[in-house]
């Protein structure tokens, strides 16, 4: 019989500098990935039954979130899926334009789990766009509760896109099962940089190990970590 607390399989990938860094100081959405990992994302992507993003992602950068290869997209088809995955925004506030790319590239269902922080004229322009609501009565997200809500309404692969500090909060309450790093051959620098994991820290005694499963170097000067969570609490 199905748990209650059953959440989706989740795997979180990033892109990151040799300094860890996911974007530059600027937040500009800096490209990190070689065409060669573009490709790999575009592939995990299609493998995923949703994609979800942290706010800021979601708000300054505009992801379309949208498998980019047609034969990807028909392949999904044939296996019975919908051609993009579910789209997935973890948002404090969620005030997203009506021509935001996140809204309107698609066809994509669309799941957005925000806080009463979040206007009711607001919430109602998202429901009338056809986005399914979830409104959580915490200052930020519940995402223990958002997984296990995926998961009820069908989505057994989660794939996570960052940011940082949504990458973090994640790991910290044990809720991902796979991480992989595209490290690309650059530095970025900055203190305020974004990194792979942001949010508050940890002290040494807590923090989260991994165990490496695959390590490749590319001919692109870059590096494919797949790392295993040990300490999984989900
Ligand atoms: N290279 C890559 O692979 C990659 C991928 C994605 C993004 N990025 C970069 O990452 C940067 C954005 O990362 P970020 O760390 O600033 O933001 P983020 O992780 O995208 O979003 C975090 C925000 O989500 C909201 N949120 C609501 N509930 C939450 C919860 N329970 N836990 C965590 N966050 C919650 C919070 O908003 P409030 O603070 O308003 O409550 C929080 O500030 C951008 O520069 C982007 O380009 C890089």
């Amino acid at each position: 019989m199905k748990s209650k607390m059953e959440r989706p399989y989740v795997f979180l990938n990033v892109a990151m500098t040799a300094d860890g860094k996911i974007d530059t100081f600027e937040r500009r959405g800096a490209t990190i990935s070689s065409q060669r990992d573009k490709e790999r994302v575009d592939r995990l992507r299609a493998e995923a039954d949703a994609i979800m993003v942290g706010g800021r992602t979601l708000l300054d950068e505009n992801p379309k979130l949208t498998v980019k290869s047609a034969d990807l997209r028909a392949a999904r088809e044939v296996n019975g899926m919908t051609p993009n995955p579910v789209k997935v925004g973890i948002v404090s506030v969620a005030d997203l334009k009506s021509a935001s790319d996140f809204l309107t590239a698609g066809p994509a269902r669309i799941v957005i789990f925000t806080t009463q922080r979040t206007s009711k004229k607001q919430l109602e322009f998202l429901r009338a766009r056809g986005v399914e609501l979830f409104v959580h009565e915490t200052q930020r997200v519940d995402l223990p509760k958002a997984l296990y809500t995926l998961k009820e309404i069908g989505i057994n692969r989660l794939m996570v896109e960052g940011g940082g500090t949504l990458n973090f909060e994640l790991l910290r309450l044990g809720l991902v099962d796979e991480l992989t790093a595209y490290v690309a051959p650059l530095v970025f620098g900055g203190e305020t940089a974004p990194t792979l994991a942001a949010g508050l820290g940890l002290v040494r005694s807590e923090a989260i190990p991994l165990k490496l499963a695959e390590a490749e170097t590319w001919e692109d000067g870059g590096v494919l970590l797949k790392y295993k969570l040990l300490s999984n609490s989900g």
